[in-house]
């Protein structure tokens, strides 16, 4: 289905998943803060990548830099210079705005006449230390990528990795960018997933290769639809000043295509940069040719806020539920923010222990709501708008026969499971085992639908 922006980013503020920052001082441009279940959310899609890309591989490690950094890092790596958008002012309502989303020379707001264009730079200055002068300045980074360069002789030396090794790095940049909207997909403050993937130079189109297909496969087995991801290559003109080739992984969002993940071939643009500024030998010692080189880097890099605004818009899904709409979230189990929701089918007293019971038991191994408010369809409705995968309801019948039920979010289909054998089941359930294979004492349950 398409998706509404407006009925997202509402969903978001319901259910406390993303709102705007410094909301109750008129709100903070651009700048967006995730609540309770948005953090989880993201977690967990930092979680998804660092098991798939540092974790599950031998030839990655994972670096934590600092967001400061030395103010040379940002002459060497060309940002001073050049991480600028040409920006045009309204000379009517002075809105000022990036040439590329103008036409005509003409406020796309007002239709005055904009001004010539001007490079602005789109890094934040700040200054270090207690004295606020030119000496002092120093500025937000606005890629976690540069951390990984002036590393790379640290992390090799004290890894032994040989080529071809990646580093990555998950961590927040700044971008003082000038068009900004769309709810989180571009933002002032962002956090990024980066892999820097260190390869000789006659290997660098295969290794581009590579990662443009692992990437694309990894938003979609954690569940994005293929027909909602495409490739572009950038033309020369949009290349970015490090880059000899890139290719976006695009996402069909809300407002229409528009770039999710970076994949670009920096060559030994950034090695050879730092080696210059810092004079310091940032070569590799091949021990199959006994010589020297300087590696050439595929960079994978990725937005953590755009990956869960493609994740949120994927997963909305509404449907006829017989006077009423059912909103759910079909979000992959890995990702959802809540995995388990414990509901007691009434507050009757009878009922709570075993619920607080089932509870505390679920509760040490997922991510687990328990709810007692309001009626039974009410509180699964909750869950289903909030991509909960499985509800567990604790009834009358529980008592005697210490069952209860578990809840597809998807399906609603529902199965009857003895509570000694729940943790397991749904460790099993969480990993993609299909509903209809039974625990042992299981059974379907038609008792009550959702
Ligand atoms: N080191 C490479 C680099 O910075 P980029 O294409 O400018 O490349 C990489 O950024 C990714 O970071 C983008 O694909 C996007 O997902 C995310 N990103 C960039 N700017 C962003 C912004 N202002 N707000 C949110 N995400 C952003």
């Amino acid at each position: 289905m398409k998706v509404d922006m407006d009925k997202l980013v509402s969903l978001c503020k319901r259910r406390g998943f993303i709102f705007q920052s410094s909301e109750i001082y008129g709100g903070l441009s651009a700048c967006w803060d995730y609540g309770p279940l948005g953090v989880e959310l993201k977690r967990n899609i930092k979680e998804a990548w660092w098991r798939s890309i540092v974790q599950e591989r031998d030839d990655m490690v994972g670096l934590d830099s600092s967001i400061l950094m030395h103010r040379a890092t940002w002459a060497a790596s060309g940002h001073e210079e050049s991480f600028a958008d040409p920006l045009m002012e309204c000379k009517s309502c002075h809105q000022r705005w990036r040439a590329n989303d103008t036409k005509d020379s003409r406020c796309p707001d007002c239709g005055g006449a904009l001004t010539e264009p001007r490079m602005f730079n789109l890094m934040f200055k700040t200054f270090f230390g207690p004295v606020e002068d030119e000496a002092a300045t120093l500025y937000l980074r606005p890629e976690t990528a540069q951390g990984i360069f002036v590393n790379f002789a640290n992390v090799m030396d004290t890894t032994r990795k040989k080529l071809p090794f990646g580093i990555a790095q998950i961590g927040k940049a700044f971008r003082n960018e000038i068009t900004t909207g769309n709810f989180i997909f571009r933002t002032r403050e962002f956090e990024m997933m980066e892999i820097e993937f260190f390869v000789k130079p006659d290997t660098a189109e295969e290794w581009f290769n590579y990662w443009i297909e692992e990437r694309q496969n990894w938003y979609l087995k954690l569940g994005l639809k293929k027909e909602n991801l495409r490739l572009r290559q950038h033309a020369e003109e949009e290349l970015a000043h490090y880059a000899r080739t890139c290719y976006d992984i695009e996402y069909l969002f809300p407002m229409g295509w528009a770039e999710l993940e970076g994949i670009a071939d920096r060559s030994d643009f950034d090695l050879t940069q730092h080696a210059q500024h810092s004079g310091k030998d940032l070569s590799y010692y091949d021990p199959d040719t006994k010589e020297r080189i300087l590696p050439y880097v595929i960079e994978p890099s990725a937005g953590v806020d755009r990956a869960a605004l493609a994740f949120l818009t994927d997963a909305y899904d509404e449907e006829p539920d017989k006077d009423e709409i059912r909103v759910l979230l079909r979000l992959h189990p890995d990702l959802a923010p809540v995995k388990v929701a414990v509901l007691p089918l009434s507050r009757n007293e009878a009922l709570i222990p075993m619920a607080r019971d089932v509870y505390a038991a679920v509760r040490k191994c997922f991510t687990t709501q328990y709810d007692d408010a309001q009626s039974i369809g009410r509180r699964y409705r909750r869950q289903d708008e909030i991509g909960t995968p499985f509800s567990v309801t604790i009834d009358f019948d529980s008592l005697k026969d210490n069952a209860v039920t578990i809840r597809e979010r998807d399906s609603m289909k529902q199965i009857r499971v003895p509570v000694a054998e729940l943790v397991r089941t749904l460790e099993l359930k969480l990993s993609g085992e299909p509903l209809e294979v039974l625990p042992p004492g299981g059974k379907y349950w038609l008792g009550f639908e959702g």
